[in-house]
């Protein structure tokens, strides 16, 4: 039986700010972002957002008849808004999904959706009539002033996950790979990530490296057998960095595909930035607006989670993949840029641990699911439709 990835949504949120304007205020050569890191714009997030108002903008862009076939949802994240109580409850019932429906949260840094994924290919197999609902939310937070602050944005990915899928079969034979490494990681009173963020890109490699030579050797299939390799994109250059150590000095046809397929992927992550656990698929729905795809086609996808975790895995393009994908540019260019001076605001403006009673104006953002605030330590949520 084919499973995979029958649909894909997006959200993120209506703000964004320029990295030219960053690289200015920060005293650095606007080239360093927008080259050297590969950042372009990158989303600020209003105190009215977090992961479950961003996991449900993108969940109920799904058509309504499938959803109403979602058996479980798993939300996927590292920036949880509960210690406790999973973000897919309140997103479930943000959606107003049945209650007959198992709801569960995962974590391991920006891998978790990939493992998302391939548990949801294992309960469709055993009920093949079902869907699951796997939603990557995250909001990337450095710290304002920090080597990482370029690095930063949010968002969500929404992906249903079911048989004879429209979008992507998820094929056999992913190769995980795992140590216990300290080259990220966000303590429990910490608000913003500690990143060592080097030796973070050269774990990644050797990781990317370690599954996707041991994936070769157990399928037996080649670089040419790839239409295009997708990475997690915590900055577009990374993806780079990880091809590169691929290709080498190699500039056959072979290896220009590749990196005109790699472009495909970083359109949109360059506009949006860091979305964690959702970057990856960011890059897939990018890849299937810009890049140079068909049906058949084998794609390559390289998941990465500090902490740290790999994946390497491959799917299949089904016939009509492009129809079932959310095309972005429309929404990526309906945000509004604001100022450093307004991002540093929304910054400081968030939530976070702040145990009191707080009510946002919600005035400003006009998005359908907002967090209104907080009230005896409970968090707000509010449907606009509603
Ligand atoms: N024009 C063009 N490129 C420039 C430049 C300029 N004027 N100035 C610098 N650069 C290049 C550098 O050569 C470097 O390129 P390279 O990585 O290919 O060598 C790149 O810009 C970054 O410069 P660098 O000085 O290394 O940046 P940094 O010390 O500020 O740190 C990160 C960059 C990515 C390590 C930092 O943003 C970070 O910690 N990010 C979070 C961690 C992360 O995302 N890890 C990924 C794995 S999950």
């Amino acid at each position: 039986m084919k499973i995979g990835i029958d649909e894909m949504r997006f959200a993120t949120t209506p703000y964004y700010l320029s990295m030219t304007d960053l690289a200015h205020a920060r005293g650095e050569d606007p080239n360093k972002y927008l080259i050297g890191i590969g950042q372009e714009k990158q989303a600020v997030v209003p105190p009215t957002q977090d992961i479950v108002t961003l996991g449900a903008q993108a969940a109920a862009k799904l058509p309504a008849d499938k959803l109403k076939r979602v058996r479980t949802i798993i939300v996927a994240t590292e920036s949880g808004v509960d210690n406790s109580k999973a973000s897919a409850m309140y997103i479930k019932h943000l959606l107003k999904l049945d209650d007959n429906i198992r709801v569960i949260e995962l974590k391991e840094a920006c891998y978790a959706a990939t493992a998302g994924l391939q548990f949801a290919k294992g309960m469709v197999t055993l009920e093949p009539q079902t869907y699951v609902l796997v939603i990557a939310a995250d909001i990337a937070r450095y710290g304002l002033n920090t080597p990482g602050e370029v690095t930063q944005g949010a968002g969500a990915v929404a992906m249903l996950v079911a048989a004879n899928p429209h979008v992507m079969t998820i094929e056999p034979g992913a190769v995980s790979y795992s140590q216990d490494l300290m080259d990220f990681w966000r303590p429990l009173y910490a608000t913003e990530a500690m990143v060592d963020g080097k030796y973070s890109t050269n774990v990644y490699i050797d990781f990317f490296q370690h599954t996707y030579q041991r994936y070769l050797q157990q399928t037996g299939l080649s670089l040419e057998d790839f239409t295009a390799l997708i990475f997690h994109l915590p900055f577009t250059k990374m993806g780079k960095k990880a091809l590169e150590s691929l290709l080498g000095d190699r500039d056959d046809q072979v290896a220009k595909r590749l990196r005109d397929q790699l472009k495909a992927e970083q359109v949109d992550c360059r506009s949006v930035g860091n979305l964690y656990t959702g970057s990856l698929y960011l890059g897939l729905m990018s890849l299937i607006q810009h890049g140079s795809v068909a049906a058949g086609d084998r794609i390559g996808l390289f998941s990465y989670g500090s902490g740290a975790e790999g994946e390497f895995y491959t799917g299949i393009l089904q016939p009509d993949f492009h129809d079932h994908v959310e095309q972005l540019d429309g929404p990526l260019n309906a945000r509004q840029q604001v100022t450093v001076a307004e991002y540093e605001d929304m910054f400081n403006q968030q939530l976070g641990m702040k145990p009191e009673d707080i009510e946002f104006d919600l005035t400003k953002d006009h998005s359908r699911f907002l967090l209104a605030g907080q009230r005896d330590h409970q968090r707000q949520y509010v449907d606009r439709d509603n």
